[in-house]
């Protein structure tokens, strides 16, 4: 991966809005022409309502037109190696392939490089429900 995703993430951090569980996380996704997107995660005093980094990224990449995802980084300022929950997995995982490669930073760049498939093996798939 270069670097650029990483620092996207970062970047995408810094704008969280976490003033309930300060915890800050951003993810980017980059796409195969290259694109990245980024989120932050978004906190509300009714606290099941906030959502996660992941989630904002996707959305931003979803109205951008969407496209093939390549490669994922995520960032928590607190936590070396932050790992996507398991609602994040599941919808990172309608747009991804299991070989999309995820990578888990801590503040000086990537940990660790895993999978989606790896992530999320035995993933309830909506092919079906088409
Ligand atoms: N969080 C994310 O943004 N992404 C994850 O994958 C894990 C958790 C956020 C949600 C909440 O704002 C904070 O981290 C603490 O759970």
């Amino acid at each position: 991966m270069s670097h650029d995703l990483f620092e996207a993430a970062r970047a995408a951090m810094a704008k969280a809005y976490a003033p309930y569980s300060k915890f800050p996380v951003g993810a980017a996704l980059r796409t195969e022409d290259g694109r990245i997107f980024t989120g932050a995660n978004v906190e509300v005093a009714s606290y099941p309502e906030g959502w996660c980094a992941e989630t904002t990224a996707l959305g931003h990449y979803i109205m951008a037109g969407g496209g093939r995802i390549t490669e994922i980084a995520v960032i928590a300022e607190r936590m070396a190696k932050c790992s996507p929950c398991g609602g994040c997995r599941q919808r990172l995982a309608e747009f991804c392939q299991p070989e999309t490669r995820l990578y888990l930073c801590d503040d000086a760049g990537v940990v660790e490089t895993v999978t989606m498939g790896e992530m999320l093996p035995y993933a309830f798939q909506g092919d079906m429900l088409k």
